[in-house]
């Protein structure tokens, strides 16, 4: 990094707040489980049957759901203590909510946490879910940053992705959120499908950077079975296809960043987001609502497990899993999430959020053979916490991703 996007970085990140500190910050998710498409890379919404995500607003299902997460917010809301910090609605698509919807949503929020010290409101969109005027309202109903997925300029990619956009009406709802009054507006773009050559992603990345952005994010396709675009993977050669992955996305990292988005975490760009620096670094306990969503709260590990709609809205109180945060599977995900900071993991956040010692975790028969292979990509253990070096975190970690997707079995 130059030393004033060091800097920069370095400041966002020491004013942010910590697990360790006296004031107990929480960072609040609500999970929309609801798009208007099944895209063939998201690896988001696979486990949720295509008729239940594409749910309208009229569908009963639909409006129990959101009566669900109300009770949800407003029952559990009520039993903690803690302020909010950042709040982010994701999905699926947040987006596609309507205007009562929404309304409904926000004030059961409202209603159960104090707003006052909200540092960061986020609203994940897809382009096909908004205009100029929904904007505004997301605006007026307290979002103060957008994060649209974008994926692809290219029309042809963005058909064979299953997209409801085309490439203009992404770049349109980028200028329409800053018209809109936010001034903290994010897109997702993506490398490394299959069959997807450097051109096309050179012009993806040319045309993400010339857009009003402030914070960009490059997510290398993780090949998670479930998704359509697996199914069509197989017989392919696996390691080369992993080179080429990594290639891909060291050429649309120089070109962000030659843009003048610095990387501030593996494949995030830009002002450094609250919410993703938190939640990578467990400065703060998360609270997820909904079916799909997870929490980390009180050193407990907690989730509605994605696709169990209706199980979901019969018991909104209740979890498929509930675990102690040191347990070895919530662990290995809190590592990988850590490591993607450049900074790294911390220490002391880690032992007041998970209540276990980092260099025990790194020691367990089955988490070792993670930490071993860490170290054989440089990693650095030190009395701040540990980290990989920014030259080779995020290769290191599309490597890792690549594995962990292709050891799982196809399904069905
Ligand atoms: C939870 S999704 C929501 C985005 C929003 N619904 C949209 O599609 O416009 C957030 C981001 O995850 C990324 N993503 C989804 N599936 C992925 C996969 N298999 N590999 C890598 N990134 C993925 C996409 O870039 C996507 O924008
Ligand atoms: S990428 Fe977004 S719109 Fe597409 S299926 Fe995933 S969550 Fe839904």
């Amino acid at each position: 990094m130059p030393p004033t996007a060091t800097a920069a970085a370095e400041a966002a990140l020491s004013a942010l707040p910590s697990s360790t500190d006296e004031r107990h910050m929480l960072m609040l998710y609500v999970h929309v489980p609801f798009c208007h498409s099944k895209c063939t890379f998201c690896d988001w919404v696979q486990a949720i049957p295509t008729k239940d995500l594409l749910r309208k607003p009229e569908d009963s299902v639909r409006r129990n759901y959101i009566r669900a997460l109300c009770t949800e917010i407003e029952a559990r809301g009520a039993a903690l203590s803690g302020q909010p910090y950042v709040v982010y609605w994701g999905g699926g698509t947040a987006s596609s909510l309507d205007r009562d919807e929404a309304t409904q949503v926000m004030s059961a929020l409202r209603s159960a946490f104090d707003f006052d010290g909200v540092a960061e409101a986020t609203i994940e969109c897809s382009p096909d879910t908004v205009d100029r005027e929904k904007l505004e309202f997301f605006r007026e109903l307290g979002f103060n940053r957008v994060s649209s997925g974008v994926q692809s300029f290219s029309d042809t990619r963005l058909r064979a992705l299953g997209r409801r956009h085309t490439a203009d009406q992404a770049g349109r709802i980028v200028h329409a959120a800053r018209e809109a009054g936010f001034d903290e507006v994010s897109i997702d773009i993506m490398s490394g499908f299959p069959d997807q050559e450097m051109d096309e992603l050179r012009d993806t990345v040319e045309q993400a950077v010339a857009l009003p952005l402030t914070h960009l994010s490059l997510y290398s396709f993780r090949p998670t079975p479930g998704t359509f675009m697996r199914k069509k993977m197989q017989g392919d050669d696996k390691r080369a296809y992993l080179r080429r992955q990594q290639v891909l996305f060291t050429e649309a990292r120089k070109m962000i960043e030659d843009a003048g988005l610095t990387e501030y975490a593996s494949g995030y760009f830009g002002r450094v987001s609250p919410f993703a620096a938190m939640y990578f670094q467990l400065r703060a306990d998360t609270v997820g609502f909904g079916s799909g969503a997870i929490s980390l709260v009180d050193q407990r590990f907690l989730s509605h497990s994605k696709g169990r709609l209706h199980q979901y809205i019969a018991d909104p109180l209740g979890f498929d899993i509930a675990v102690p945060a040191g347990q070895d599977r919530a662990l290995v995900s809190f590592l990988q999430a850590g490591l993607a900071m450049f900074d790294g993991i911390l220490r002391e956040e880690w032992r007041v959020s998970t209540g276990t010692d980092l260099d025990e975790v790194l020691t367990r028969p089955s988490i070792a053979p993670l930490a071993e292979f860490l170290r054989g990509r440089g990693l650095v253990e030190d009395e701040r916490g540990i980290r990989l070096d920014r030259r080779v975190a995020g290769l290191t970690l599309i490597e890792l991703a690549f594995e962990m997707a292709m050891s799982q079995p196809e399904l069905g």
